[in-house]
């Protein structure tokens, strides 16, 4: 009898509002990298600080590799509330139709990280973030990941070795004109399709960082590669408004400070991760990789800074402008 009612007890305390008051908020955290790339290490790192610093009132399920959606899909998802945080490259917020993000994609317009930290931990970084609310959804940072390299099957040295080729690019009109002032063809293609697209010579060839290369094994289905940096990648991590601005305050304030964290993390492990990738592709000797001499990168950067000017309109020559003021970069001093 007593066990009776000790067993009613707890179903009855189970099934009452407090109970379900204290399920915990969960944050499903959708992305199309792999788990060991700066972003994917940077999601996993937010989850353990989110968690820990909520005391589990929050719980955060990270999705990587396109488990759960693709590049475009995840975008849309977002925006319905069928997840509740990504963390997209800026080649991908075009189509959002926020244009600014597309600044980020312009060739050679960046030299190192502390020239882009200038613009994505500062004001003009807020600014474009602050952009994205109107589309029902808030910028939380910006993560890196970092400097591209072209790859093909023939060896890469000058811009004319890409003439011709098919060029998988992510979804940005700056990329398309990129590809173009390089006599190329761009072929927008979704992350998750890249490697069979290399393999089986739907494309030619593609550019990303190398931790992203060497986590997809895109370095076995190409056999040259060239360290241009001829341009960034990196992405803003993005929440649904409705659901940000939805939560309890101090719950909002322990996953901003969650957020803090996990972006220094992210932009303190971006170099390391993809220079030990940059390494792994050379020792898995599958690829040839090519480092272009001085005058070789010159020629790129000629052939591929006008796309500046070109795209202005886009984003506008202003933004262009202050950005270049940040970095003391001057066009015409080539
Ligand atoms: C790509 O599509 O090449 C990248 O944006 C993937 C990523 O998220 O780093």
């Amino acid at each position: 009898m007593k066990l009776h009612s000790l067993l009613f007890g707890l179903l009855t305390l189970a099934l009452t509002p407090a109970a379900f008051a204290q399920q915990p908020i969960v944050i499903k955290f959708s992305h199309v990298v792999a788990t060991e790339t700066p972003k994917g290490k940077a999601a996993e790192f937010f989850k353990k600080r989110a968690e820990e610093l909520t005391g589990g009132k929050v719980k955060v399920e990270v999705y990587p590799n396109s488990q759960l959606y693709k590049d475009k899909e995840e975008m849309e998802a977002l925006q319905l509330g069928a997840v509740q945080m990504l963390a997209p490259s800026l080649a991908k917020f075009g189509p959002l139709g926020v244009k600014e993000f597309e600044v980020f994609d312009l060739p050679f317009i960046f030299d190192s990280y502390a020239e882009l930290h200038k613009v994505t931990q500062g004001p003009i970084g807020a600014g474009i973030l602050k952009k994205l609310e109107p589309k029902g959804i808030v910028g939380l940072a910006f993560w890196d990941n970092g400097f591209k390299s072209f790859s093909a099957n023939t060896p890469i040295k000058v811009p004319a070795d890409l003439k011709g080729k098919k060029m998988r690019i992510q979804s940005s009109k700056v990329l398309e004109e990129q590809m173009r002032s390089l006599g190329a063809l761009p072929q927008v293609m979704a992350f998750s399709e890249v490697y069979q697209a290399l393999q089986t010579g739907v494309v030619d060839g593609t550019e990303n960082p190398h931790s992203n290369m060497y986590t997809q094994k895109m370095h076995e289905v190409q056999k040259h590669m060239a360290v241009t940096d001829h341009g960034y990648l990196g992405y803003a991590v993005i929440v649904n408004k409705k659901f940000w601005d939805g939560l309890p305050a101090d719950v909002r304030g322990q996953l901003t400070t969650a957020m803090k964290e996990s972006t220094d993390y992210a932009n303190k492990i971006a170099k390391e991760e993809n220079d030990g990738a940059l390494e792994g592709i050379r020792k898995s000797g599958k690829t040839q990789v090519y480092v272009p001499t001085a005058e070789e990168r010159l020629a790129f950067k000629k052939a591929l800074v006008p796309v500046h000017k070109k795209m202005e309109s886009r984003m506008g020559a202003d933004l262009i402008e202050a950005i270049y003021k940040e970095t003391a970069f001057d066009p015409a001093r080539l």
